[in-house]
């Protein structure tokens, strides 16, 4: 048809059409927390879940991020803003492609976060703190890199001698100390459900 080959007719193809296709509303879930708190195993958790229930969804975390696109970025709090800023604006990419997209980063400061919502949009940017205490992680110590840091051998570590700010006002809380991953999961699925459900 000739109204098919008109030039705007790309631009009618948006998101809407394409939540539409997927049948689902797409966000983006930020995790926030310190390292070793446990984002990417709930990250990763949750995304298992949703896509059992047919939610068309993907993770973003260091392995595919901080090893590709931001693999010239350091630890400086310039770079880790960096750091957001390009995943805010790979995450938005996604949220137009109708894909619900869940973010696994420490991003430490209020003013990171703030910045990554604005650039997301704040009416579909999720924000999720994992609560564990600095204590704990440094206990758990999965990777073995607060011993390095406490140790001096690596500097700016984020909790050590590097700032973490607790969100103020996050739309959920994961309470690592208190739950299991499992029931974390189907918490934060229970949360999030609603939203995410097309109508
Ligand atoms: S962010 O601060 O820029 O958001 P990001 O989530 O991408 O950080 O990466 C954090 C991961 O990088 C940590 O879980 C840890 O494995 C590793 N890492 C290496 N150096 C540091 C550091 N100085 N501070 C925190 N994490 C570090």
């Amino acid at each position: 048809m000739a109204e098919n080959i008109h030039p705007i007719f790309d631009k009618l193809v948006g998101r809407g059409d394409r939540e539409n296709i997927l049948k689902q509303n797409s966000r983006v879930i930020w995790m926030t927390g310190l390292s070793g708190s446990g984002k990417s195993t709930i990250a990763e958790a949750l995304e298992r879940k949703l896509f059992k229930n047919n939610f068309f969804c993907q993770v973003l975390d260091g392995d595919n991020i901080r090893s590709g696109i931001n693999n010239n970025l350091s630890f400086e709090l310039a770079d880790r803003l960096e750091n957001i800023r390009r995943i805010s604006e790979v995450s938005k990419l996604f949220l137009n492609c109708g894909v619900i997209t869940i973010n696994s980063f420490i991003s430490p400061t209020i003013k990171m976060r703030n910045m990554a919502k604005e650039i997301i949009g704040p009416d579909n940017f999720i924000e999720v703190y994992i609560k564990a205490s600095l204590e704990m992680c440094e206990e758990r110590d999965v990777k073995g890199l607060y011993k390095k840091a406490r140790a001096g051998e690596i500097k700016g570590f984020t909790g050590i001698d590097s700032p973490y700010e607790i969100p103020t006002d996050p739309a959920w809380v994961v309470d690592t100390g208190a739950d299991d991953v499992a029931t974390s999961v189907d918490k934060l699925y229970e949360f999030l459900k609603p939203t995410l459900t097309f109508e």
